[in-house]
């Protein structure tokens, strides 16, 4: 597939007099300059993502070494972690919703050319990262869902494929063993233990030795949501969020507290003011607590879920935080290796 400098997108603008020049009339661009401090390249491929995303920077270097552009590498990093079936959190394998269906999330932003795209809800399709890149590439859209995305990745032959593992159905037959004491399943043998909630997911941000930018996150969401449930993942400025002057920042962890606060949009404006990546993801972490329900708070005031942001910038300096101990993977340049987060609170006995 075409690069996503080339697309047929550049060629309809171009024909038909609609880059932005062309409609106010002028040649030059108009100067709306949003950053508000300058972040020079530093010459080198760093790469930063969630913890299940070491084989992904790993790949993801490999590739911009070669001079693949950014968001290809950082998409053949994630997807990986997508065609793992080990992986219960992201893609083939990932949990199902409560009826035991499979449904996917994905987003992605190509820094150089200041596109998006996204799906959400996709079921039957095992790399939703390809097909937000596709939505990306080949559509004036940004977020595609449910059957209208499904039928979007067929047309360019994505193949439709069964997602739900014998794994992850076992793990899901014994969740709705042990949902109700009152619905019409059997309680969970004695002795077994009841099933957590994970919401797990894969974020990796790249930059190349030019400082050009890209991000992507990757979800099969929060197990056992409501059918149809979305969390941040697929939400431009939330599940993450690239600005090639700046940098980019992207999320796993509880989406809907993320969401209210545009956690990856607001990293990288955290960035823009001048903050390193690591400080940008702790202040950013602070507006998601100050912004916290009461009944998703303990009595001190701490969350009952965690979150984690992942950030770098220009430079190519990373960092990452969360709101209780976690670990994240980066490469620095010259290994890809796990990092401890930054965070907020020391560790609860029990999270939601
Ligand atoms: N962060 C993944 C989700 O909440 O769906």
């Amino acid at each position: 597939m075409s690069s996503p400098s080339i697309t047929r997108r550049d060629f309809v603008e171009a024909a038909s007099g609609l880059a932005a020049g062309a409609v106010l009339g002028v040649t030059a661009r108009p100067s709306f300059s949003a950053p508000a401090i300058v972040i020079r390249p530093q010459g080198r491929n760093a790469a930063v993502a969630s913890a299940n995303g070491l084989r992904a920077v790993q790949r993801a270097a490999e590739l911009l070494e070669q001079g693949v552009d950014t968001l290809d590498a950082a998409i053949e990093g994630v997807k990986i972690q997508e065609l793992d079936p080990e992986d219960t959190s992201v893609g083939y394998g990932g949990l199902p919703n409560e009826e035991g269906v499979v449904q996917l999330d994905a987003s992605c932003m190509h820094g150089p050319s200041k596109r998006a795209g996204a799906v959400a809800a996709l079921e039957g399709i095992k790399t939703p990262s390809v097909v937000a890149k596709y939505v990306l590439l080949y559509t004036d859209h940004i977020l595609l869902v449910g059957e209208g995305a499904k039928r979007f990745a067929l047309s360019f032959g994505f193949k439709e494929e069964n997602l739900l593992t014998d794994k992850a159905r076992e793990i899901w037959l014994r969740w709705r063993a042990n949902r109700s004491a009152d619905d019409d399943w059997l309680e969970l043998p004695e002795g077994e233990n009841p099933i957590p909630r994970p919401t797990g997911t894969i974020n990796c941000n790249v930059v190349n030795a030019k400082g050009e930018v890209s991000s992507v996150t990757s979800t099969s969401g929060l197990a056992w949501k409501i059918p149809g449930r979305v969390g941040d993942s697929p939400i431009i400025g939330a599940g993450q969020y690239t600005d090639n002057e700046i940098g980019a920042a992207g999320s796993t962890g509880r989406g809907e507290a993320n969401i209210k606060v545009c956690g990856a949009f607001l990293t990288v404006e955290f960035m823009r003011r001048g903050m390193k990546p690591t400080d940008a993801a702790l202040e950013t972490l602070k507006r998601v607590v100050a912004t916290t329900e009461p009944r998703l708070l303990d009595e001190q005031g701490r969350p009952l879920f965690n979150l984690n942001f992942y950030a770098i910038n220009k430079r190519g300096e990373f960092g990452a935080a969360s709101l209780y101990p976690s670990r994240y993977a980066a490469f620095d340049g010259k290994e890809a290796r796990h990092y401890d987060t930054a965070y907020l609170f020391e560790p609860r006995q029990r999270r939601r």
